[in-house]
């Protein structure tokens, strides 16, 4: 087998990038050692960056995106028992987010991709890189009870944290920066309608609780709990009681109950490596790096990579030109640290760490009533929740320009 992109990996950032190759006139073929049907189901994140639904719906892939995701312009900060609204509309010029999740773009990103004719492979095992630091790199791997060879010019590894592309970069050609955050997330699917209009971020002295939602009839929450928790230590009435708590407010705020319908523990981790290029072989989303989901920002980053990747993939395929993939590690890294950051913000914000102390306590509450009525604080918040313009990273070269970032 030949093509011109070898691509590993059917989530979104793999689907993505063969969609906008595809759209670009190149070749591409993505093997996915999942079946399709676990891909399509398996619930992940559910907010797209205001830019993110607008390249879904520019490409030609956003119709069922903009029939059924619900668009919102603000979000809740909840904490001592009142809630407060961050306009991100108004913050922003006018841009929100979107509330879709991702397995939807998962399946709508299939679809488009088979009817264009384009190819996926699922269900492919031993999965193996050869020639990455050569023009003519191979990958290896079984496919229904056969050895196959794809031979390909460019191979991009979207294979998520667990994939076998980051380690076939050599150890000493690459490095890692990585930091554990000491609770987790307790995730719960529940076919409920959601008790409030947007997502609500809850600061509580016995941690935070996260209320979002899928769809009119179901709610997404979350709970921080201690690592090393396994989702069998929560029955379903703890995971009521502890909600109702932490959500709770002093105006009687209700929370809806419903039959849960799934629910799992995920630990919290920030994760880089660096540089996200060797050879031939491009890094891009999960397998280059995790942040904590406070910022829900790990499905945004993912596109946001495979924007650069397939431009500077462009311009090398039609012009010859290189220079976009020189820089294709760095210009991802400058956007993926500054969401490390804001990911990392939010999650100490709204987080209460085992340690906690009255101090440490006082500190948070400061921080929430200042983000919540100060322009400034609240459009920090804003700006980088519904996400930084594509092109943030080049204002880098000239820091102090006193432009609004939405003109
Ligand atoms: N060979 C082929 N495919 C593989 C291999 C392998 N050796 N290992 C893993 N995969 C597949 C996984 O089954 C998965 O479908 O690669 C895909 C990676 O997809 P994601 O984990 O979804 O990663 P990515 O596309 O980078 O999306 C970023 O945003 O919401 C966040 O962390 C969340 O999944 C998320 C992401
Ligand atoms: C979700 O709906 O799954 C979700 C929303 C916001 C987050 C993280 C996850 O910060």
């Amino acid at each position: 087998m030949r093509t011109q992109v070898g691509i590993i990996g059917a989530g979104p950032a793999g689907l993505m990038l063969a969609h906008l190759l595809h759209l670009e006139g190149i070749d591409s073929v993505v093997l996915e050692t999942r079946g399709r049907a676990y891909v399509e189901s398996r619930v992940r994140a559910g907010v797209l960056e205001h830019d993110t639904a607008q390249l879904l719906a520019d490409t030609g892939v956003g119709a069922r995106m903009r029939r059924e995701g619900l668009v919102h312009t603000g979000l809740e900060l909840r904490f001592e028992g009142v809630s407060r609204r961050i306009d991100l509309a108004a913050l922003t010029s006018g841009r929100g987010i979107t509330v879709y999740g991702q397995q939807e773009v998962v399946k709508d990103l299939i679809a488009a991709r088979l009817a264009a004719g384009g190819e996926i492979l699922f269900d492919v095992t031993d999965v193996e890189l050869a020639g990455i630091d050569s023009d003519a790199p191979v990958i290896r791997f079984a496919h229904e009870g056969t050895i196959r060879e794809l031979n390909c010019l460019v191979v991009a590894g979207c294979d998520g944290f667990h994939g076998v592309s980051r380690g076939s970069i050599p150890a000493s050609a690459r490095r890692t920066v990585e930091h554990t955050y000491p609770f987790s997330w307790l995730g719960v699917l529940a076919q409920a309608a959601p008790s409030a209009h947007e997502l609500i971020y809850a600061q509580h002295e016995r941690g935070f609780a996260l209320h979002s939602m899928r769809s009119p009839e179901v709610t997404r929450l979350y709970l921080q709990v201690p690592n090393g928790t396994e989702s069998s230590d929560w029955p379903t009435a703890r995971i009521w009681d502890e909600l109702h708590t932490r959500l709770a407010t002093n105006d009687g705020f209700t929370l809806k109950e419903g039959p849960i319908l799934e629910q799992g523990v995920t630990p919290m981790r920030s994760f880089v490596t660096e540089p996200m290029r060797y050879g031939q072989l491009f890094l891009a989303g999960d397998a280059a790096h995790i942040v904590p989901p406070t910022g829900a920002k790990g499905l945004n980053l993912a596109i946001a990579d495979v924007r650069f990747l397939a431009e500077a993939l462009t311009t090398w395929f039609r012009q010859g030109r290189g220079t976009g993939l020189d820089e294709y590690s760095a210009r991802c890294l400058r956007r993926i640290w500054r969401v490390q950051h804001f990911s990392s913000w939010m999650t100490g914000l709204l987080h209460r760490p085992a340690d906690a102390d009255e101090f440490s306590h006082r500190l948070q509450v400061a921080q929430l009533e200042y983000v919540t009525t100060s322009t400034a604080a609240a459009t920090t918040l804003a700006e980088n929740y519904v996400g930084l313009p594509l092109d943030w990273s080049s204002r880098v070269d000239t820091p102090v320009t006193p432009t609004v970032p939405f003109a």
